[in-house]
C-alpha cells in the first residue's frame, strides 16, 4: 500500500508533467507570434496554466518517486487548495450565469439580446472597456459576421428575418430591429433620421469591421454565448473536481504513510 499510492502519485504527475509541455509551448508559440489582442489576451492565462501545471507536477512526481515528505506536503496542499477555488469558482458561475435569455421579435427567426437582463457582475465586466476591446477584437478575429455574411449572400430581407442566428451574429452583426433601419444585406443597413437618436443605433456602422461591435446589444450576445457555453464548462469542472479530490486522497495517502514510516524508524534514501 506505500508503494502503491506513491507510485500512482508518481505516474500521475508525470503524465500531467508530459502534458504541461505542449501547453506551456502553445502559449510561448503565441506570446511570439500574436499579433491582435485577441491572441495576446490568450497568451498570458495559457502560459500560466501551464507553467503552474509543470511546477505542480514536478513537486508532486519528486515528492512521491523520491519520497521527500515536505514536497509532498506541499503538493497535498497545493491540490486542497486548487479542490476549494474550482468548487468556488463553479458555483459562482452558475450563480452568475443564471439569469438572462433571449427575447423573441415577432416576425424574426432570430431572438435578440438586452444587456440589462444578465447579472450586474457580468455587464460591469463587458461594459469596462479594456475587456471589451479584447472581446471585440477576438470577434472581428473569428470572423462571425463575415461567415454570417457569406452565407446571407443575395438574400433578400425577408429570407434574412427567418433566419435563426446565434446570438453573437443577433447581437454584433446587424442593428436591434428597435432601430428600425433598413435593409440591404446581412451587414449592411441603411438608417432612417427618425431612429438615429437612440444612443444604441448610432452604435451601428456600415463599417465591416466596426458593425454593432459597441452596441450594448453584441455584450449582451457575448454574455448569452457565455451562458449556454457555461453548462459544458460546468460539467468539465465538476468531473475536474471529482479526479482532484481522488488525487487528493491518493496524495493523503502517500504523505501519511511516509510519515508512519518514518515514525517507524524506516529510512527513505535505501529507496531503489
Ligand atoms: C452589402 O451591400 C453593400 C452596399 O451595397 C456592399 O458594398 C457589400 O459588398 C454587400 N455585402 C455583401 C456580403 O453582399
Ligand atoms: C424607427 O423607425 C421605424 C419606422 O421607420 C418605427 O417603426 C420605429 O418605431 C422607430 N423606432 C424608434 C426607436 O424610434
Amino acid at each position: 500500500m506505500v508503494r502503491f499510492s506513491n507510485n500512482i502519485i508518481g505516474l500521475l504527475n508525470f503524465a500531467t508533467f508530459v502534458l504541461s509541455i505542449p501547453i506551456l509551448g502553445g502559449g510561448i508559440w503565441l506570446a511570439t507570434k500574436a499579433d491582435s489582442d485577441c491572441e495576446k489576451f490568450l497568451q498570458w492565462p495559457v502560459i500560466a496554466i501551464g507553467a503552474f501545471l509543470m511546477i505542480v507536477s514536478l513537486v508532486g512526481f519528486v515528492g512521491a518517486c523520491c519520497r521527500v515528505k515536505w514536497l509532498l506536503w506541499f503538493y497535498v496542499a497545493v491540490m486542497f487548495i486548487l479542490i476549494v477555488l474550482l468548487f468556488c469558482f463553479t458555483v459562482f458561475a452558475f450563480v452568475v450565469t443564471n439569469k438572462g435569455a433571449g427575447e423573441t421579435v415577432s416576425g424574426k427567426g432570430y431572438k435578440e439580446y438586452k444587456l440589462g437582463d444578465y447579472s450586474n457582475w457580468l455587464q460591469k465586466r463587458v461594459e469596462k472597456s479594456s475587456n471589451w476591446n479584447k472581446i471585440k477584437s477576438c470577434l472581428q478575429d473569428a470572423k462571425v459576421c463575415k461567415s454570417l455574411a457569406d452565407d446571407s449572400v443575395n438574400e433578400v430581407a425577408e429570407q434574412f428575418y427567418k433566419k435563426n442566428l446565434s446570438p453573437i451574429q443577433s447581437g454584433c452583426c446587424k442593428p436591434p430591429t428597435s432601430c428600425g433601419f433598413v435593409y440591404v444585406n446581412a451587414t449592411y443597413w441603411t438608417s432612417t433620421a427618425s431612429n438615429s437618436t437612440d444612443m444604441e443605433c448610432s452604435k451601428w456602422s456600415n463599417e465591416q469591421d466596426e458593425l454593432c461591435y459597441n452596441c450594448n446589444s453584441c455584450k449582451a450576445g457575448v454574455l448569452a454565448n457565455l451562458k449556454h457555453d457555461w453548462r459544458k464548462i460546468g460539467v468539465i469542472n465538476i468531473v475536474m473536481l471529482i479526479a482532484l479530490v481522488v488525487v487528493y486522497s491518493v496524495g493523503c495517502c502517500a504523505f501519511r504513510n511516509i510519515r508512519r514510516d518514518e515514525r517507524n524508524g524506516y529510512k527513505y534514501n535505501t529507496y531503489p
